[in-house]
């Protein structure tokens, strides 16, 4: 049975959280309840223990709550967290990473996928820090069940009332249908760029900020795949969950892919591999001279290539980042590199390709192209998983 953690904050749509716990137990979902202490004056923690016949958790200092630790084990149980209603002030802490009572310590604490559900005021909605921290969270891949528009508890008529409740439950089915949805399989994802060290001070990289290898990581653990992300040096936190690789080089890079390949049914290809390393690495730092700076570079191993010459049935996602021709470079390198599926995109746009939050792209496999429009390289990550799976399960599945 999935178990859901509903998160309650303190707003007059409290109660329609009753109704949603509800809803999804008879959905079959084991509903357990966290509130925050403003919630509780809305509606009381009884009324929820009664439907969920769970304890209630709101204060994680009270006795009773720390003989399991109990934001640890309900968040490790989870497999959602949905906040409904939530308010302005637990979006914020949420988005800001505060950790002052049960509900939001638990936020910190889950793994799980989070689905929030905000009820605010019109202009509370419409302030530039809601919409921030809102953003902030679909960036990091919280999902947002939109609040709708109508008359509001104040009286104001706008956008803000939170979602009606059967829109709420099956946002949360969505995610936990989708959370099995990869279960049993066993992905390897690629990220980052790749340095060639030229001497122990300088490199040739490029600007691969390893976003998309990470979301689409994070995406397949979500849905419950076994998952390897092989990536290049990046700035961001390794995502938990997932078995982590950190490599420099392509030759690093091409070591640690063919090594695992294996071991796993479907290999993405998200990083910017180099194309090309400096023939020699200097052991010391080379010294300036008044001519030029002569780099021999000598190709690295195509390691995409190389798995879509021998792949059997595992299946092969590549990448194409095109400045130009998008479409028909694309195209080619999918043929030539024997891919599944190609996700191309361009770079060298405003919000698009390398260092952004967000990316466009065109998924093409041999039954044609879909455009996805400018998104959340989280969004855009469930695309391409979506398309793997429609496209897996026509093919014979690897034993
Ligand atoms: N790739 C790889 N090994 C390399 C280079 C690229 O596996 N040495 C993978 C990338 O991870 C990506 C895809 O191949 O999935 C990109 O294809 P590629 O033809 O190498 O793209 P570009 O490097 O952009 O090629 P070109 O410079 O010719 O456009």
């Amino acid at each position: 049975m999935p178990v859901v953690v509903l998160g309650v904050t303190g707003c007059i749509g409290a109660y329609k959280a009753c109704e949603v716990l509800r809803e999804l137990q008879r959905a079959s979902v084991d509903v357990h309840v966290v509130m925050t202490a403003h919630a509780t004056r809305f509606v009381s923690a009884l009324t929820f223990e009664s439907l969920s016949q769970h304890p209630v958790f709101v204060d994680q200092f009270e006795l009773g709550s720390n003989s399991d630790i109990r934001h640890i084990s309900l968040a490790d149980a989870a497999d959602l967290l949905l906040v409904a209603p939530a308010t302005a002030n637990a979006i914020g802490k949420f988005a800001q990473g505060i950790a002052d009572d049960a509900l939001s310590t638990l936020f910190l604490a889950t793994r799980a996928p989070v689905l929030v559900a905000p009820a605010l005021n019109v202009n509370m909605f419409e302030h530039e820090a809601v919409a921030e921290n809102l953003e902030t969270l679909r960036r990091r891949g919280v999902g947002i069940v939109e609040p709708g528009s109508g008359y509001l508890a104040c009286g104001w008529l706008g956008r803000g009332r939170l979602a009606e409740v059967p829109e709420i439950v099956q946002a949360a089915m969505d995610v936990l249908a989708r959370r099995q949805s990869m279960a049993g399989q066993r992905v390897l994802v690629t990220a980052g760029p790749t340095v060639e060290d030229i001497d122990p001070v300088r490199f040739v990289s490029n600007r691969s900020s390893g976003r998309m290898g990470y979301r689409l990581a994070e995406a397949a653990r979500d849905r419950g795949a076994t998952v390897i992300l092989v990536s290049g040096p990046t700035a961001l936190p390794p995502p938990g969950g997932v078995d982590f690789v950190p490599v420099r080089s392509a030759e690093q890079m091409a070591q640690a892919v063919s090594s695992r390949a294996s071991a796993v049914d479907v290999v993405v290809m998200a990083a910017a591999v180099s194309d090309y390393r400096p023939a020699r690495v200097s052991d010391v730092k080379v010294k300036k001279s008044d001519g030029g700076f002569p780099l021999e570079m000598v190709r690295t191993p195509d390691i995409l290539r190389g798995l879509g010459q021998a792949k059997g049935a595992l299946f092969l996602v590549g990448f194409a980042a095109e400045t130009d021709h998008l479409r028909e470079h694309a195209r080619t390198k999918r043929r030539e590199k024997n891919l599944d599926l190609l996700v191309a995109n361009t770079v060298g746009q405003d919000g698009s390709g390398f260092a952004a939050d967000t990316n466009a792209a065109v998924l093409m496999d041999a039954d044609g192209e879909v455009e996805v429009p400018l998104t959340t390289k989280r969004a855009l990550a469930e695309r391409i998983w979506d398309r793997v799976a429609e496209l897996r399960s026509r093919a014979p599945v690897k034993a």
